[in-house]
């Protein structure tokens, strides 16, 4: 299999200039890649164009957010005529409403929405309106969820077996150094799909918790999706204790028509979005019941908690958005779905072909490949040693060497305008790569 791996003059002489003014040369560690990061020249549909002029097909899509693939006609044309009406104004637009109602209108959980600029700040916002509505202040997480940049919601993201401690009790550990104590004293860590040690661990804080906070398909802890069992027992848990059920939809909400919401007999109070209902510029919301989202409703006094944002509900994202939503109707989210899976069994079969260990995790549109014969069920199990990721990261450079894009986490996020090409084309391009990484499996 020939290898697009050519001279890298441009991408090396972008990244020298890009060490002098942004620090180690990027804007976003996930782009990070030694010995350069890779730089775009454009990209339509499912190909992206570097900028030495090499095409490769993405399965990263902006880490989840472009679910109908880069530069879509529809969304470039209704943008362009926003564009020609201004930007952003200090008023309100009828785009904030159409989004508003589209989101509203598709999924019986969200009564109300307020939009914001990135799924960091929806979480954000879902802690503050947590605390607000139920007048408490700490917050449950699973160890080795993402949820953003916000320090309460950041803390045991990382966390790593010389910091975690004893599963019956996780320690709260700082992602950043120098994290204030008084933050991680306000963060109960819990194991993620583990029912009778969560349940020990927030009783052990009954009257403290303003919201559990669950991302039920979590990237970072293996896209292993959170069980049934799990998430009604904290349901229930959250209704004897006035604690509101939070679930981060800022990736999963594209694995279902209403969210991954609608895979579970319970629902939570409130939601966390961004990513895909953005249409590919930044977004982020928080929606749920209309007498929660009251917190900040102005016309409250008192106003519980008060929210602005310079280019909150800004009329390019809206526009863009609701665009990619309307579009991504039953029958699309159908369409990517089977893709995905088609591509999960055609990658089970070229990993036995290859000879090498393979599990498939995720759910709907996303998938996360494991070097392994049965998936991890938590955090502490799909915590990868250093020789491991060396491992992933081989693979993931062989099969961009042949153009294709993969998540840094070994994982795919399919979009609406691929087609079985491109899944056959990802299947003999990993059979190849499995191949050439079986020797460090020691299989
Ligand atoms: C589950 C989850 N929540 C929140 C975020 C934060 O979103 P943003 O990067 O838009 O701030 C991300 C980003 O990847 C995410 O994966």
């Amino acid at each position: 299999m020939d290898s697009l791996k050519e001279e890298k003059n441009l991408e090396e002489s972008l990244y020298e200039r890009a060490l002098k003014v942004l620090p180690g040369g990027i804007s976003r560690n996930v782009i990070f890649r030694q010995p350069h990061p890779h730089y775009v020249a454009s990209a339509h549909g499912c190909y992206v164009e570097d900028v030495n002029g090499i095409t490769r097909i993405d399965f990263v899509n902006n880490i989840a957010s472009l679910v109908h693939g880069h530069a879509h006609p529809a969304i470039v044309k209704a943008v362009y005529e926003q564009l020609q009406k201004g930007t952003a104004y200090s008023m309100g637009t009828e785009a904030e409403i159409r989004h508003a109602e589209t989101l509203c209108h598709r999924v019986p959980g969200f009564e109300k929405i307020r939009f914001m600029n990135s799924g960091t700040e929806a979480v954000m916002s879902l802690i503050k309106a947590s605390r607000a509505y139920t007048g408490k202040h700490k917050i449950a997480k699973a160890e080795g969820a993402y949820h953003g940049s916000y320090d309460f919601a950041e803390v045991s993201e990382s966390a790593s077996p010389d910091n975690w401690g004893p599963v019956e009790q996780p320690n709260s550990v700082p992602h950043v150094r120098n994290t204030p104590p008084s933050v991680l004293d306000e963060v109960i860590v819990f194991p993620y799909n583990d029912v009778e040690r969560t349940l020990a661990i927030l009783d052990r804080h009954a009257d403290e918790i303003a919201c559990v906070l669950i991302d039920p398909v979590p990237h970072r802890i293996g896209m292993i999706r959170a069980t049934d069992e799990f998430v009604e027992a904290v349901y229930d848990w959250t209704r004897k204790h006035n604690t509101l059920m939070a679930f981060d939809e800022v990736v999963c909400f594209r694995i279902n028509y209403e969210g991954a919401q609608a895979l579970y007999r319970v629902k939570p109070d409130l939601t966390a979005l961004g990513k895909l209902i953005g249409g590919g510029f930044p977004v982020g919301a928080l929606t749920g019941k209309a007498e929660i989202m009251d917190v900040l409703n102005p016309l409250q006094t008192p106003l519980r908690f008060s929210l602005s944002g310079t280019f909150s509900a800004n009329p390019i994202t809206m526009t863009a958005g609701r665009v990619a939503v309307e579009m991504f109707d039953k029958q699309a989210v159908d369409k990517v779905n089977h893709l995905a899976q088609e591509a999960k069994e055609q990658l089970m079969q070229a990993a036995k072909i290859a000879g090498i260990p393979l599990s498939v995790a995720g759910a709907g549109s996303m998938m996360k490949m494991h070097f392994r014969e049965t998936l991890p069920s938590n955090y502490r199990e799909c915590y990868e040693d250093a020789n491991h990721k060396k491992t992933v990261n081989t693979f993931l450079d062989f099969m961009y060497d042949h153009g294709i894009i993969l998540v840094y986490s070994n994982s795919c996020f399919f979009s609406t305008v691929m087609k079985q090409e491109h899944i056959d084309k990802l299947s003999e391009t990993a059979l190849e790569g499995f191949k050439f990484i079986k020797p460090l499996l020691n299989v």
